[in-house]
């Protein structure tokens, strides 16, 4: 049984050899002329499995694993129930600290500040029920936060008196400034923390987390941010952000198995930050102390070391470019109609996969459903807060005729209407 990170890797059995001989066709190119390399990409399309029978563009809310994670599942789960007590705990096991060294080299981060577990929701969660806050303290997040998180706040406020304070935001919004300012605008003695979304999921505006983060060091705040939607897909290395605490999940743009999530906390904030899952020395600087999960799926855990080969293979940069040419791939053919109208700025620094499109006179879910059912195309119709649109999310497998296709319905769909 090899692990991920053996010369015996699953990986580079099945797929080391055909993206490394794409990886020298095209190594003399930026990686903003590699996006538009459809020779390149068919390599890495052909290394997942998903079904000709569907276009999927909701990648957003979880997406497929290429085949060396799926195969790598399927091998652990076998072993695991060749023996479970002995396999998972003694053999699998030994697969951790490797893991959590080469997810910190993909996160540019120190490996004794990173935890993984079962995805954003569970880190989030443990950040936000482990900060040591008492009652009157204030949180400033936004109302476009994931309902998940702004649900734990909410929780903290009802359980423990904390005042959480969502901010408005009609997005696109092309100006960093106009939104550190919102930011800034609502501190107050009493505040705290900052909760910010580095890409908002509901129409995948950017945040500029690292301005919003400095302004809030400043007034000596601390930040958490979710990076559910960022982690894997655009080129950046956590403490890059200059945040103090950062959650993902891995089984979006990673492509890991589902199930999967990353923590990050910055080494000097681990002490203080209770465990959600009670463990024997809560107030230890060892981030191990956030994985008391009990028995947990170690196929899934040990899945994730392959999907990190699978992404380093690509590289982070040629797969960001990648991802928002083909956002802007369709979203440039569909603007022309009259009644068509998008919810995310095309603009590099705003947006890389997710845009939000609606048709006039239509809902959503007219939307949403009449792509499904005319067009076999699956995308998420969104009606929240001040957004009313279809969420569409290409990944690296997304092939162009797919999005010719989706362009094409998105026109037919405006012009026959009702
Ligand atoms: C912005 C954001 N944060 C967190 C999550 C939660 O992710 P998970 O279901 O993996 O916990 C999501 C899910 O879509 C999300 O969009």
């Amino acid at each position: 049984m090899a692990g991920a990170f053996s010369a015996n890797s699953l990986y580079n059995e099945l797929h080391a050899e055909s993206i490394s001989a794409a990886n020298r066709t095209v190594d003399h190119l930026s990686a903003l002329d590699v996006a538009k390399d459809e020779d390149y990409w068919s390599v890495i399309q052909q290394a997942y499995t998903t079904s000709p029978n569907l276009i999927n563009l909701n990648n957003g809310g979880v997406s497929p694993a290429p085949r060396v994670v799926q195969e790598a599942l399927e091998r652990y789960n076998k072993l695991a129930n060749e023996g479970p007590s002995y396999f998972m705990w003694e053999i699998l096991d030994q697969g951790r600290e490797p893991l959590r060294e080469k997810l910190a080299e993909l996160a540019g981060c120190d490996k004794e500040e990173v935890v993984f577990n079962r995805n954003a929701t569970e880190s989030l969660n443990t950040i936000i029920f482990g900060l040591e806050l008492k009652a009157g303290d204030e949180v400033i997040g936004c109302k476009l936060d994931y309902p998940n998180h702004m649900n734990a706040w909410k929780q903290r406020a009802l359980r423990d008196g904390i005042h959480y304070n969502q901010l408005s935001f009609n997005f696109p919004i092309e100006n960093d400034d106009e939104i550190v300012a919102a930011y800034e605008k609502a501190i107050t003695p009493k505040t705290k923390v900052i909760h910010v979304t580095h890409v908002i999921n509901w129409v995948g505006q950017i945040m500029p987390v690292r301005k919003i983060a400095d302004m809030a060091h400043r007034h000596g705040l601390e930040v958490v941010c979710d990076g559910a939607h960022s982690f894997a897909l655009l080129d950046f290395k956590i403490p890059d952000l200059h945040c103090d605490y950062f959650a993902t999940s891995l089984h979006k743009f990673l492509s890991a198995p589902i199930g999967s999530g990353m923590m990050w906390i910055k080494k000097e904030k681990i002490t203080k930050i209770w465990p959600l899952l009670g463990n024997g020395d809560p107030r230890s600087s060892n981030i191990r102390k956030f994985e008391t999960l009990g028995t947990r799926s170690f196929p899934i855990e040990q899945g994730i070391g392959e999907a990190v080969n699978f992404q380093l293979g690509i590289g982070n940069k040629r797969k960001e470019e990648r991802v928002r040419y083909l956002k802007n791939y369709w979203a440039e053919r569909v603007t022309a109609h009259q009644k068509v109208k998008l919810w995310t700025s095309l603009k590099p620094e705003y947006s890389c996969a997710i845009c939000g499109v609606s048709i006039e006179g239509l809902s959503p879910k007219e939307i949403e459903r009449a792509l499904f059912l005319r067009y076999k195309i699956h995308t998420v119709a969104i009606e929240y807060e001040n957004v009313k649109c279809v969420r569409v999310t290409p990944h690296v497998y997304t092939r162009l005729p797919e999005l010719d296709k989706f362009a094409r319905a998105i026109t037919e769909i405006a012009t026959a209407g009702k």
